[in-house]
């Protein structure tokens, strides 16, 4: 622990933050193989959320890979190589622990700004994402795992990756001969095979709403409160 930093509490609080937005912050983790719809699911929730005036912000893996965690490649070229090895990214296990490390304390700081954060990494390793929701209070964290077989993944291919990975350009891909944990127990499992990621989207919506992150929409169709029916 390093004594020479002091932590200092901000003026503003993350309750009155919340006050202000009118919900409560939060990190909502996707994770799972490479075109299991983690990316797709997560901005359809964006959107969602987005249009009920909530607050949210989409942290999502490809991208985050050409700024905070970029590659060596990319940095090298305003920082020079040996910055570029030291700082830059990659596929390895480590690595990857450094990926969600630095995208689990963007995401607190999110939720601590009282936003609802979305992260769509595949975030492979079971301690990595365990300690994210270590450095998070209670509640806070709330694991999804986009359960898509990896023959489905590899038949969507829409970076053609699972295509390069076959054809030996590409070593270590998640699912093929790199490690992906499933979560024992996440907060939810969306059937990425099965639906369409609307729906998907939809049952991480009411999934929230069931937490009370979100507040309730009243739904059309059921019987009206106070109605003779209710
Ligand atoms: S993670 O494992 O560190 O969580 P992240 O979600 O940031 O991965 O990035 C995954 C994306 O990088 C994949 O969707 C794919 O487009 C690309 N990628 C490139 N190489 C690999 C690899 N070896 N394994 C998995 N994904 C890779």
């Amino acid at each position: 622990m390093s004594t020479d930093i002091t932590w200092h509490d901000h003026s503003v609080s993350r309750i009155e933050r919340e006050r202000l937005n009118g919900h409560r912050g939060c990190v909502i983790w996707f994770t799972g193989l490479s075109a299991s719809g983690k990316s797709t699911i997560a901005n359809l929730v964006d959107v969602k959320l987005y249009e009920r005036g909530l607050h949210s912000y989409l942290l999502d893996g490809d991208n985050v890979r050409y700024g905070l965690n970029a590659s060596p490649d990319i940095i090298e070229e305003h920082h020079g190589k040996e910055f570029a090895e030291r700082f830059g990214l990659g596929f390895s296990a480590e690595d990857r622990e450094e990926n969600i490390r630095r995208i689990g304390s963007v995401a607190k700081l999110f939720c601590e700004a009282g936003v609802v954060a979305l992260t769509a990494f595949i975030s492979p390793y079971r301690r990595d994402r365990d300690r994210v929701r270590a450095t998070l209070n209670e509640g806070d964290f709330v694991e999804i795992f986009v359960d898509t077989p990896i023959e489905i993944c590899e038949q969507r291919d829409p970076k053609g990756l699972y295509k390069k990975v076959r054809a030996g350009k590409i070593k270590g891909f998640t699912g093929i001969d790199d490690p992906y944990e499933a979560p024992f127990k996440p907060e939810l499992r969306l059937e990425g095979a099965t639906k369409d990621a609307d729906m998907l989207a939809e049952e991480v919506i009411s999934h929230l709403e069931k937490l009370g992150i979100i507040p309730a929409l009243a739904r059309s169709g059921g019987p009206l409160e106070g109605s003779a029916e209710a």
